[in-house]
């Protein structure tokens, strides 16, 4: 099962094969970037982060993991990245899953996870590419691993992709329904149309059953070739679906970016999703994969998505990272919209030592802004907000004709940024409140206590500390706290 393509043979190498020092120049690199690299958002300490992966909580403690290339800011053999934390404040570094299977050798693809007993079984696609013509033939998997330890006891394939579906078949998210272990995979039909298929698996004797596909009734499915990353779940007797379909044109405002991640909310019976609502999860330029946590002890549930896009260029990629993970957020269903709010303990890193009232006009911030949380009281009265403003850059967030714009028109952009526009537009016909994270080139705006978020990357050197407001509003601002990731 040997990779014959020579142009992809650099990048599909694995941890294990880093020369002395290699990983420590590298993120030496890294730590040189100060002006875009966040403070407390999870991000990589090398190379490229992308989904959010096996997210459980195991009764003490959350485990994230992500899909992690240690060597570069691009895509290359993933790794699955593990990080264990109580409380999202302050965060462990655990044993990385590392590909070395035959059924993994071109990388361990995006999954989920579920607690049994001690363990956590990791589902995961194993991404292949075999023979000459460097054919892609996907395994779903499973790593057995020691909630304790994260030390790996068994990895073993349980399915191979069903007739009827290409081998663009994977990112299997496990779930356990009347104490029995079920899968939904994202898939593309032979017709080239996108789905998922429903398994259940036998634990005892290792095996999948496919059960068939997942029927999402009353969504836009036109010109979608391939969805990725599903989530199945319900909250207060809603069901809910979570997937990202690509090739969806853009309809109005929404389905901007490249690739969009959307949900359904409706009712499961059997097969069948009958859908009540179905629309876009996040309305920012860089949000993507979003992976959701099972509280199991108050039922709450917290996704987490990834600040970035399938493809994406960014201008710190030269430092040798890129992607970050999102804030967890906490989901609830009103009127059948999903509400996502930030969880209560991020609001713990605000430093209510240092916070500051901005009236309309052109302020000074005596304290950071680059890691900052703002809010206001709108009343749906218009405004314009521009954050680090001077002559040729800012970042403008402004509400007008009852129409919600963020603008970064004015901030450093590469090829790929630009070509997907420069603003985000959101109708709103009564805009009630906003609230504002900002960490160094990471927003993310809340609107209406979670009615609406837009989550995005911006890029300005040199930023300076003044904020620009237009309109009779009063913004309250507070410096943040980093969390305390890696170690410098
Ligand atoms: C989504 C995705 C998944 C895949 C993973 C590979 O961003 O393409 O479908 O499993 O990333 O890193």
């Amino acid at each position: 099962m040997q990779a014959t393509n020579k142009m992809y043979l650099n990048k599909y190498r694995t941890i294990d094969s880093a020369k002395e020092n290699e990983l420590e120049g590298i993120r030496e690199k890294v730590i040189e970037d100060k002006e875009y690299r966040p403070s407390y958002h999870i991000y990589p300490k090398t190379g490229l982060l992308n989904d959010p992966n096996g997210l459980v909580f195991d009764g003490e403690k959350y485990h994230i993991f992500y899909q992690w290339y240690p060597f570069d800011s691009i895509h290359g053999m993933k790794h699955w990245q593990h990080l264990t934390t109580k409380d999202f404040l302050k965060f462990k570094e655990e044993k990385t899953i590392v590909p070395k299977e035959t059924f993994e050798t071109h990388g361990c693809y995006s999954g989920g996870g579920v607690v049994i007993g001690d363990s956590i079984y990791c589902f995961y696609t194993g991404n292949t590419r075999q023979n000459e013509d460097y054919k892609r033939v996907s395994y779903q998997n499973i790593a057995v691993i020691d909630k304790n330890t994260s030390e790996i006891s068994s990895k073993y394939c349980i399915a191979t992709t069903p007739n009827g579906f290409t081998e663009q078949f994977r990112d299997p998210k496990p779930w356990i329904q009347n104490e029995e272990i079920k899968f939904i995979c994202a898939a593309q039909r032979k017709n080239e149309t996108g789905t998922a298929a429903i398994f259940t698996y036998d634990d005892k004797n290792k095996t999948s059953k496919y059960i068939g596909e997942l029927e999402v009734e009353n969504v836009n499915n036109e010109d979608v070739f391939m969805w990725e990353c599903p989530d199945l779940f319900s909250i207060d007797n809603n069901d809910v679906f979570l997937w990202c379909p690509q090739g969806i044109k853009p309809i109005n405002n929404r389905f901007q970016n490249i690739y969009s991640s959307t949900y359904a909310i409706g009712t499961l019976k059997g097969n069948k999703f009958n859908t009540h609502n179905w629309d876009e999860i996040d309305r920012g330029f860089d949000f993507y994969a979003p992976q959701t946590i099972m509280h199991t002890s108050n039922d709450e549930i917290i996704l987490i998505g990834w600040i970035g896009l399938p493809g994406s260029e960014y201008p710190a990629d030269t430092n040798k990272w890129q992607g970050a993970l999102s804030l967890p957020r906490v989901l609830s269903v009103v009127n059948h919209k999903l509400y996502q709010k930030p969880h209560r303990n991020i609001y713990k890193l605000i430093d209510e030592s240092k916070k500051e009232m901005l009236t309309s006009g052109l302020t000074e911030i005596k304290n950071t802004i680059v890691r900052s949380y703002l809010k206001a009281d709108i009343e749906n009265k218009e405004f314009e907000i521009n954050l680090f403003t001077r002559d040729d850059s800012k970042l403008s967030l402004i509400y007008k004709k009852g129409c919600f714009i963020l603008d970064r028109s004015n901030t450093l952009q590469t090829k790929f940024m630009k070509q997907y526009g420069d603003y985000r537009r959101i109708e709103i016909n009564q805009l009630d409140n906003i609230e504002i994270f900002i960490d160094n080139s990471i927003i993310e705006i809340y609107i209406n206590n979670g009615e609406y978020v837009l989550t995005s990357r911006f890029f300005i050197e040199n930023k300076n500390k003044l904020v620009e407001i237009q309109g009779d509003i009063n913004l309250i601002m507070y410096e943040m706290k980093g969390i305390k990731l890696w170690e410098e």
